[in-house]
């Protein structure tokens, strides 16, 4: 960003409300049925794989990441990504996303899978998930099923549902 200095850091436990209003606002109630939160609802977001960015003292976005897998193979569950709609279109998302990619990659993850645009995530590596090669709890419209390999080859001869990571479990 050239006129606003931003600031990137690991989310904490206090900035949960902020956050929440900050979805509330973006996806509104309907969020909770998309099938993106039923994961959600069973593991908690890693926090250390989580980041808000900053303006000073203003939360302005927000990424999470939550442990997966995909038949029998850890991955990170990336989303939601939400910018504030006045600090849209200044790299803030992309900035989120180098940091939470670079991040589970410097620890040891492999594959990041996500729900979203190919056009907007192919910039830092998605592609879309070959039909049938993995599925979803509950409805999702399968072209924005998206990964990343933070590993060469990590997806290949990866398949099965997409389910939370038990051994996570809240
Ligand atoms: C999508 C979102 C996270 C992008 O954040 P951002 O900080 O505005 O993005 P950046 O500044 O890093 O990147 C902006 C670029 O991405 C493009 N872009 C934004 N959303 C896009 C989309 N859905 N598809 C394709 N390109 C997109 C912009 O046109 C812009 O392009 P340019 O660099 O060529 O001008 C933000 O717009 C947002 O919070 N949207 C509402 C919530 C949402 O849809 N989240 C994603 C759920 S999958």
């Amino acid at each position: 960003m050239s006129d606003l200095s931003l600031t990137i850091l690991a989310e904490t436990a206090n900035d949960a409300q902020a956050i929440e209003r900050l979805h509330e606002r973006t996806f509104g109630p309907g969020r909770f049925v998309l099938s993106a939160y039923r994961l959600r609802e069973h593991v908690d977001h890693l926090l250390d794989l989580s980041f808000t960015a900053w303006i000073g003292t203003l939360l302005v976005g927000s990424v999470r990441q939550l442990p997966i897998c995909i038949g029998d193979t850890k991955a990170l569950l990336l989303g939601p990504l939400t910018i504030e709609p006045p600090f849209r279109g200044r790299g803030v998302g992309r900035a989120l996303l180098d940091r939470a990619l670079r991040d589970a990659k410097a620890g040891g993850h492999r594959l990041v899978l996500l729900v979203g645009d190919e056009a907007y995530y192919s910039r830092v590596g998605f592609k879309a998930v070959p039909k049938g090669r993995a599925t979803m709890p509950g409805p999702v419209d399968y072209s924005r099923l998206l990964v990343a390999e933070l590993v060469d080859g990590a997806f290949t001869n990866v398949s099965g549902a997409i389910r939370p990571d038990w051994s996570m479990a809240k």
